[in-house]
């Protein structure tokens, strides 16, 4: 016989409204819930590293500052998602500190490096492209608090995508090298922003049960082909080439037939083996640590000044 609020929770789902923190939710839907997001607050605090490696050496002020608004942006997301994951009853120290001892994930992409500025423009274009296309869906997820704080992302991240597809852009209307730069980066970031999107829907694990709660509203393989569908005629427009030599409109289909990701890559990023992901964590943790007295004095201050607020 069903509890009452399982049948409150079903009742929810049934009518497609917000569950809310304070709702009764089935121990599952919180533990997803809590690894999703922790999962993607993570995302976007190592996502900052590729990109803040490039500040110092923009080409000119403007693309200075436009890039560390959009450092400054990826912190601010970090912290939302990190403030969501608490109405679910954990604490932000514990998230961190699983992130840091391996217990929680963050996106397999930002385990790759940025090796010249042209790069920078194919994360905008691509990784924050193939953001949006997963964000936009969860601004519908059923849990209140994930849904609302990806409105706010989502609207930041246009402005991620636009600014990459400009800086690319002044590349492929710049001169030869120009050109050759941002192709480089557009073969080198296509195949990981593809598989951004997770395993194929066969290998996904939650996959299936996140879409029953309400959580994905569409699958791995569909953000991913909707991805591709998306970005082929912005390709067109900036004159670089996809690296897929299979990759062609499918009259039928109504999309574009592509070449997948490599999984197996994938799968090892994941477990700790890609390109960067030493230094990555390496750098995390040393932030952590030079932030520590930032932290204290924090809590130093609220005691002290806590009765102010009582
Ligand atoms: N990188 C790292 N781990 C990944 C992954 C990836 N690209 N894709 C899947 N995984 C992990 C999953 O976390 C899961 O492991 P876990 O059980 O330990 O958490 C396992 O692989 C199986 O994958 P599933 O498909 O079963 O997992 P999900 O249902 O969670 O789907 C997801 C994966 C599509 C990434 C989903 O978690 C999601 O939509 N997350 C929210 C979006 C997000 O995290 N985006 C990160 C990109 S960074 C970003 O958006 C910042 C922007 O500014 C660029």
């Amino acid at each position: 016989e069903r509890s009452d609020g399982a049948a409150a929770f079903e009742a929810l789902l049934a009518a497609d409204e917000r569950v809310e923190p304070r709702d009764a939710m089935p121990d599952g839907y919180r533990r997803t819930l809590v690894r999703q997001i922790a999962q993607h607050a993570h995302s976007e605090i190592i996502g900052m590293q590729p990109e803040a490696n490039w500040i110092s050496r923009a080409p000119s002020l403007r693309r200075k500052a436009i890039l560390m608004a959009k450092v400054q942006d990826e912190a601010g997301h970090g912290l939302y998602l990190y403030a969501a994951a608490e109405t679910l009853g954990v604490d932000r120290a514990d998230l961190l500190d699983q992130l840091h001892s391996g217990r929680q994930k963050y996106s397999s992409i930002f385990n790759y490096p940025t090796l010249t500025w042209a790069d920078v423009g194919a994360i905008g274009w691509l990784v924050d492209g193939a953001a949006i296309t997963n964000q936009v869906p969860l601004c519908r997820c059923s849990y209140g608090p994930y849904a609302r704080a990806m409105v706010r992302i989502c609207k930041e991240e246009s402005f991620h995508q636009r600014q990459g597809f400009d800086l690319l852009l002044a590349l492929t209307r710049g001169t030869d090298r120009q050109r050759a730069m941002a192709q480089d980066a557009v073969d080198r970031w296509w195949y990981p922003s593809l598989a951004m999107f997770g395993p194929p829907d066969a290998e996904s694990t939650h996959g299936a049960q996140s879409a029953a709660w309400g959580i994905k509203r569409f699958s791995n393989d569909e953000l991913r082909q909707r991805f591709v569908d998306m970005t082929v005629p912005q390709a067109e427009v900036l004159g670089v080439r996809i690296p897929d030599p299979d990759l062609r409109w499918n009259a039928e289909r109504g999309h574009h037939d592509f070449t997948q990701p490599d999984y197996a890559e994938l799968l090892r990023v994941i477990k700790g083996a890609g390109p960067c992901n030493a230094q990555r964590m390496a750098h995390r943790r040393r932030a952590h640590e030079e932030g520590a007295w930032v932290r204290e004095a924090a809590s130093a201050y609220a005691e002290k000044h806590a009765d102010k607020h009582r």
